[in-house]
């Protein structure tokens, strides 16, 4: 059985522009939600007649009030599974817990390494030769859960942040439908290791 998904983005949204592109995917699209009035991923799905709906940060008292109106209207919207896409806000155990193995996330690099907002910052200090993308499924800790897939992406002794991100975000692209076709047909359980 093939599941709905709704999409979580804070910014400009080139993930869910890559979502979008795949006609199989766009049509299982039932929402996409955003804590920012003014992302461009807003403009992005009403472009394709999508479904957007707005939960503001700073109408909530605290998180877990956040993530239950996140929760509520996705909920609402019939989607069964949930497609985090540059989502900047943390969700509270509560919402988790509503969407049990139904939470994707990309992630800029290969984790464990480098969770957090500035993943292709700290791999360019640090110094290593190789980063790249993970897809996993969320649990309650930050950049954390079931991994589902990992490409790698090479660091070039020239490569700025912007060059860097760039070329991550090619790869994103491509691993992240790829990835979110299988999830809206069923084929992935939420159990997946790191292979
Ligand atoms: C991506 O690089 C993703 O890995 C991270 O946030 C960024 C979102 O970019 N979680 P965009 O809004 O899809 O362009």
């Amino acid at each position: 059985m093939k599941i709905d998904i709704a999409v979580l983005a804070s910014g400009s949204g080139t993930n869910l522009q890559a979502l979008i592109d795949v006609p199989e995917i766009r049509h299982r699209i039932a929402l996409v939600v955003s804590d920012n009035p003014d992302a461009a991923a807003l403009d992005r799905a009403r472009a394709h007649e999508i479904q957007t709906a707005v939960v503001r940060w700073r109408d909530h008292a605290d998180r877990s009030s956040f993530s239950r109106e996140v929760a509520d209207v996705v909920e609402k919207s019939g989607a069964k599974g949930v497609v985090l896409a540059g989502f900047m806000r943390i969700l509270s155990p509560l919402f988790i817990d509503r969407f049990p193995n139904r939470i994707l996330n990309i992630h800029p690099s290969l984790l464990p390494a480098f969770p957090g907002t500035h993943a292709v910052e700290a791999a360019l200090e640090l110094g290593v030769r190789v980063t790249g993308v993970t897809v996993h499924f969320v649990d309650e800790k930050v950049d954390h859960g079931p991994i589902v897939a990992q490409e790698a992406v090479r660091v070039e002794s020239t490569d700025t942040v912007d060059t860097l991100h760039r070329r991550i975000q090619e790869v994103e692209h491509v691993l992240y439908p790829r990835i979110v076709r299988a999830f809206i047909n069923g084929d992935l359980d939420g159990q997946e290791r790191p292979r």
